[in-house]
């Protein structure tokens, strides 16, 4: 039986770069999950039988989340739903099996990065046929449909069993419980060339794979030690724990610490990775060696031709605006397009749909291809696998040559978190209100050449996106972002982005931070980030 139960709205129920993205109580709150999904499917059209994947990254209220979706899909009126086992699909996965399984779409329970359990965050998101995230234009019709939603329809049935695979029915639509890892373990085998990666893990290569308690890892220990032959207790923290073990699974030099500490120190092993809780970000570092995000996807870029799924060379390179300019400079030498998109994935869905670009990334630790419609951490992984047991080489000595060819994109992220939510879009609009002045003008030792809101005109379908970040840039080439992040829970996060090019091998080695120092003295007074946040320093540097 069907049941349509009256509801009233939500405040707020927007969804930002990466879905609606709330703490768990917000969830918990009777009808908050049911007025949300209601207001997809109302936003959706011609779903009636058709198919609609459903999983999540493992964390608290992931399993309450699917039994509510699975139930509300019945009740709109999809034919089948493809949920993983356990309620578990990474992002890249949920992604992959949406385009596999030619679904309609998917809903992907998950707050990626953030931390997890009864008083950590959770988030909904909804991905469209091509397998990534729904645009803009869905996205503002969802939130349009949650400021007016009255009712939600739920079939009345009792909890499907996640935790056995196989079929069962729910009113008219059959729900196919399936393996997690299948599908997307069958896809990496197609792209990646997996005797040489056996081979090279045989020849005594090592590495550690840090799965942060998150979704990957299932995923890791199938691909890296079951398939490819890495040892037992390669992958580390393998287990998915709701609370992520009360870490926050993002792999960054912050939160994967310890993995950093030890790639640095004298027992390193030849490489260490890390995904973050959805699985999709990556986090690179060679032994003695980080590879910054940034950098990872240009010499991604220039490598790719070794696996095989890669061969025929790269159709164009895609990255986000923040990201570094490093990905530009193998672009230019390929002779291939670059497309500079908003923050966020989806913005790259369109370009990868129409061709034009094979390989996209973003300097927060999001790199992937044509594949799927997600960034996608394991493939990263073994992107780079690939690529050393092609090489044979170590990363440190890869990403030294790639500076000597290219020239080195210094390149850091300052994150200004939890701020007052009207102080930081004071400070922005402020900027944005100085833009025309700004040209010319000198700070300290540097003299800004131009100032601009970078706007995005969709080659494809012509859409435009505005308002996507202030970006200075300073006659020697360097330049400074600042925008305001679209998936924080708590106040406001200033993100400011810094970046030099240097084309001189003899000055390649030089700290991140020291070879950066003016322009980060310039970021901070430019906006008077300490007047306006009470900040004196960045909360996050990454
Ligand atoms: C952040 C990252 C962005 C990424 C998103 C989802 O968004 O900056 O690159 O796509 O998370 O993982 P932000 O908080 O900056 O809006
Ligand atoms: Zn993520």
């Amino acid at each position: 039986m069907i049941r349509v139960v009256a509801t009233t709205p939500f405040e707020g129920q927007k969804p930002g770069t990466s879905g609606l993205r709330k703490k768990v109580p917000v969830f918990q709150q009777p009808h908050y999950v049911e007025n949300f999904i209601q207001s997809v499917f109302d936003s959706l059209e011609a779903y009636e039988g058709e198919t609609l994947v459903i999983g999540g990254d493992g964390r608290f209220y992931n399993r309450e989340a699917i039994q509510t979706a699975i139930k509300m899909a019945a009740a709109a009126g999809f034919g089948r739903v493809l949920v993983g086992k356990g309620g578990i699909l990474s992002t890249p996965a949920a992604s992959c099996v949406i385009r596999k399984h030619e679904a309609f779409g998917g809903i992907i329970l998950s707050a990626s990065h953030n931390p997890g359990g009864p008083h950590g965050d959770f988030g909904i998101k909804y991905n469209i046929g091509n397998g990534g995230p729904a645009p803009e234009k869905i996205t503002d019709a969802v939130f349009e449909r949650t400021k007016e939603i009255k009712e939600f329809r739920i079939a009345d049935a009792g909890d499907v069993d996640l935790d056995t695979l196989g079929i069962t029915r729910i009113e008219d639509m059959v729900v196919d419980v399936i393996d997690p890892v299948e599908d997307y373990a069958e896809l990496m085998g197609t792209l990646f060339d997996f005797d040489a990666i056996r081979d090279l893990f045989a020849g005594g290569f090592t590495m550690r794979f840090d799965a942060m308690s998150a979704v990957t890892g299932p995923y890791a220990k199938a691909i890296l030690e079951d398939t490819l032959g890495a040892p037992a207790g390669t992958v580390i923290n393998a287990v998915p724990l709701p609370d992520f073990g009360g870490h926050h699974p993002d792999p960054n030099l912050v939160h994967a610490k310890d993995l950093y500490d030890l790639l640095m120190s004298d027992d390193a092993p030849d490489l260490g990775a890390a995904s973050d809780g959805d699985g999709d970000r990556n986090l690179i570092i060679g032994r003695g060696q980080f590879v910054t995000p940034s950098d990872s996807l240009a010499m991604i870029a220039a490598n790719a031709h070794v696996a095989p799924g890669y061969k025929a060379g790269l159709k164009g390179i895609a990255r986000s605006m923040p990201t570094s300019g490093a990905a530009d400079r193998v672009a230019q030498q390929l002779g291939i397009a670059l497309y500079e998109t908003p923050t966020g994935w989806k913005f790259f869905g369109n370009l990868l749909d129409a061709g034009l670009a094979t390989v996209c990334g973003e300097e927060s630790a999001g790199t992937g291809s044509d594949h799927v419609r997600e960034k996608d951490g394991l493939w990263a992984v073994l992107m780079w696998l690939n690529v050393l047991a092609v090489r044979k080489q170590p990363v440190a000595q890869i990403v030294r040559e790639h500076w000597a060819t290219y020239g080195r994109n210094y390149y850091t992220r300052h994150d200004y978190e939890e701020v007052d939510a009207a102080a930081a879009e004071g400070l922005i609009a402020d900027l944005r209100a100085r833009l025309e002045e700004l040209p010319g003008s000198r700070l300290g030792d540097l003299v800004v050449e131009k100032a601009d809101d970078f706007a995005y005109h969709d080659p494809v379908d012509g859409s435009v996106t505005s308002k996507q970040g202030i970006r200075v840039y300073f006659a020697d080439g360097s330049r400074i972002v600042y925008r305001l992040s679209g998936t924080g829970t708590a106040g406001a996060t200033l993100r400011v982005y810094i970046e030099r090019f240097e084309p001189d091998a003899t000055r390649h080695g030089i700290e991140t931070q020291a070879a950066l120092a003016d322009l980060i003295d310039i970021s901070r007074s430019l906006p008077d980030i300490a007047g306006r946040t009470g900040r004196a320093k960045p909360d996050v540097i990454t």
